[in-house]
């Protein structure tokens, strides 16, 4: 059985950790949550003076570890707003390339494979990856979404800002120069705005099993 290797890449919040994570369960693969590379260097930046100089960020990015992804303040808001700017740069894209493909490559035969979810995975880090997956879902949906799990954490919000700050994300993602946010001409598109959790899974398998036939599951 070949080494697996998924991509799974999408705007922010349409539902990319829930199903990489899922699949890593599944099928038994190590995951990377690439976006968490992005808010790390975010976070390190958001520590020091400002305004930041590039030389900060690409500092930031040389330095990273798998340790700085711990770090829970990397999941607020604003270092994700932040993430999405300092994620322009083409030299932070190089550093960070570098440790997703060395995330790969290491420790082999301690699963049955890999799962990466972000917004370049399919079409700049993985490329080769037989099994692709972009995921998407309408930004209003994505915002309900958003503001529900916030409500869940206590944090008080208000839609339209929540609605705005993705349409924003968005933009800065799909329109940069180097690594737009875009789907890879043989990902499989999965829109997840009509879609529970249970049936994206379900879809997603359907897929996976179908690029890697002699894969090993774990019972549902
Ligand atoms: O997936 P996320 O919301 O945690 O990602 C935060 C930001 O990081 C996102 O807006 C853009 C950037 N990012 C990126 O440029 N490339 C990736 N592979 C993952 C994230």
């Amino acid at each position: 059985m070949a080494f697996m290797v998924i991509t799974i890449d999408g705007p922010a919040g349409a539902g990319k950790g829930t199903l990489a994570s899922r699949l890593a369960q599944i099928y038994h693969l190590k995951y990377l949550d690439t976006g968490l590379l992005y808010r790390a260097v975010a976070f390190k930046v958001s520590q020091l003076r400002k305004p930041f100089k590039k030389q900060d960020v690409v500092s930031a990015a040389s330095s990273l570890t798998l340790k700085d992804l711990k770090n829970p303040s990397l999941r607020e808001e604003q270092i994700g707003n932040l993430a999405s700017e300092v994620s322009i740069y083409p030299e932070v894209r190089r550093c960070l390339l570098d440790f997703q493909r060395n995330f790969v490559q290491k420790d082999l035969s301690k699963s049955q494979g890999a799962v990466l979810d972000g917004r370049d995975i399919g079409l700049i880090v993985l490329p080769e990856a037989p099994c692709k997956i972009f995921v998407t879902a309408s930004p209003e949906v994505r915002a309900e979404r958003r503001l529900k799990q916030l409500h869940q954490k206590g944090i008080d919000c208000i839609y339209e800002v929540i609605l705005e700050d993705i349409k924003l994300r968005d933009a800065r993602d799909r329109n940069r120069e180097i690594s737009p946010l875009r789907p890879a001409d043989d990902a499989f598109i999965l829109d997840t705005s009509e879609l529970g959790i249970e049936e994206v899974i379900e879809k997603a398998c359907f897929f996976v099993d179908s690029k890697y036939p002699q894969a090993k599951k774990k019972a549902e």
